[in-house]
């Protein structure tokens, strides 16, 4: 008889997570039954939190959950549409005029989550003949994004200038071109080159997008992201960013010049045919923007919280990468080895992400740490203890 070929095939196949749930080292979809504090409760114990990318510490600050509280009050819990046709209110335009301002910007969109923004933004903007460039490192909404637009995609190897110049000079005059890159990658920690990103756009005619979801109130002296922080924020051309990290949210935004926002406005299916970001969601993130600007202490909090982690990490022998952020990988390599210390940390009572391939490149696992400005030192004097035993059970440090 002859055999149907089943589309449930692979479903049988992948069988790496059973292993890990068997083995008791499954470091996925683990619950959390708390706010998503520098402490949560998992499984009814304290469980000191850095897996999370809330570093300002915005989630539970008073200003952002009373305004939440009051757009579900003023405006119920969602919208049931989308921004084109029932879903646009007045906050959400309020919203869009205070991130322009905020991001020194002609115009900003609101977008259901960032990951729609990347989706939409770049699948709208490169056409045909066009041709975009990403990092290969850049994160997976952008890469999508990719896949979802009609021009052809080209890598360079990650922060591989050279690669990237001779790419723009096979394209230029030929093409439209767009830059896409990440403002900090998000598992590694590091910084994009944005002025040589940024130089070899001007020379070759291209446009650059910086996606910032972990720069926005991170980076910058004003939390304005990672243009700010490299004075470049009238040679950028779009900046998008995530309301569900230094925000506080969920959500996303693109921020440029009022015309190619209007252009994206009418054209970026991820945008048109979803329905808009619920009040309290918009509201929180409103809120998170005056906190941003009248607690800068914040930043400062945050950015000595992830020195003296940084410091110590590297001082005690643990490869931390090329980190230059609140975010600092603790690299292991091998991701069998990987899940085995992720148990060993999570049992002494620290959360950190597990970041395997397609997150990261093959042999390179890491702990992705992450800080936030509400971590005090005992949080962090427990955490490196933690790391230290850990690490020496599994011959990371010596
Ligand atoms: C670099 C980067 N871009 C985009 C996104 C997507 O953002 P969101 O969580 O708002 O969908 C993320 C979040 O994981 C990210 O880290």
């Amino acid at each position: 008889m002859e055999r149907h070929l089943d589309l449930f095939d692979k479903v049988v196949r992948l069988t790496m997570p059973q292993q890990a749930q068997a083995g008791g080292f499954y470091p996925y979809f683990v619950p959390i039954d708390s706010p998503s504090g520098p402490e949560v409760i998992i499984g009814g114990k304290p469980t000191i939190m850095l897996g999370s990318n809330n570093y300002l510490g915005l989630t539970q600050h008073p200003h952002v959950v009373a305004a939440a509280h009051r757009a579900i009050d003023r405006y119920g819990t969602g919208c049931t549409g989308s921004r084109l046709l029932n879903g646009t209110l007045t906050l959400h335009q309020e919203l869009e005029s205070r991130l322009a301002k905020f991001m020194g910007t002609e115009a900003a969109l609101v977008f259901t989550t960032g990951f729609q923004v990347n989706l939409g933004v770049i699948s709208s903007l490169v056409g045909r003949n066009d041709v975009l460039i990403l990092d290969r490192s850049d994160h997976a909404s952008i890469v999508d994004g990719a896949r979802l637009a009609f021009g052809r995609t080209l890598r360079y190897p990650h922060n591989d200038m050279a690669v990237l110049e001779r790419l723009l000079i096979e394209h230029h005059g030929k093409s439209g071109i767009l830059i896409v890159v990440d403002g900090v990658f998000s598992m590694e920690g590091d910084i994009a080159r944005l002025p040589e990103i940024v130089r070899l756009a001007r020379k070759y005619g291209a446009r650059v997008m910086v996606d910032d979801a972990h720069g926005v109130g991170v980076l910058g002296a004003g939390g304005r992201g990672t243009s700010e922080h490299f004075g470049l924020q009238d040679q950028v051309d779009l900046v998008m960013g995530t309301f569900s990290k230094s925000l506080a949210s969920t959500g996303g935004f693109i921020a440029g010049t009022a015309e190619v926002i209007y252009f994206i406005k009418h054209s970026a299916r991820a945008f048109l045919f979803s329905a808009s970001i619920p009040p309290a969601s918009a509201a929180a993130a409103l809120a998170a923007l005056d906190v941003i600007e009248t607690e800068p202490e914040r930043r400062t909090t945050l950015w000595a919280n992830a020195h003296r982690v940084k410091a110590e990490l590297t001082s005690m022998g643990f490869d931390t990468g090329v980190s230059e952020t609140p975010i600092i990988p603790i690299v292991v390599g091998d991701e069998f080895r990987l899940a085995q210390f992720w148990k060993c940390v999570f049992e002494k009572g620290v959360f950190g992400n597990a970041a395997i391939t397609p997150a990261v490149e093959p042999g390179h696992a890491l702990l992705r740490t992450s800080y936030m400005a509400t971590h005090e030192d005992h949080h962090l004097d427990r955490a490196l203890t933690v790391f230290r035993e850990a690490g020496r059970e599994f011959g990371l440090i010596s």
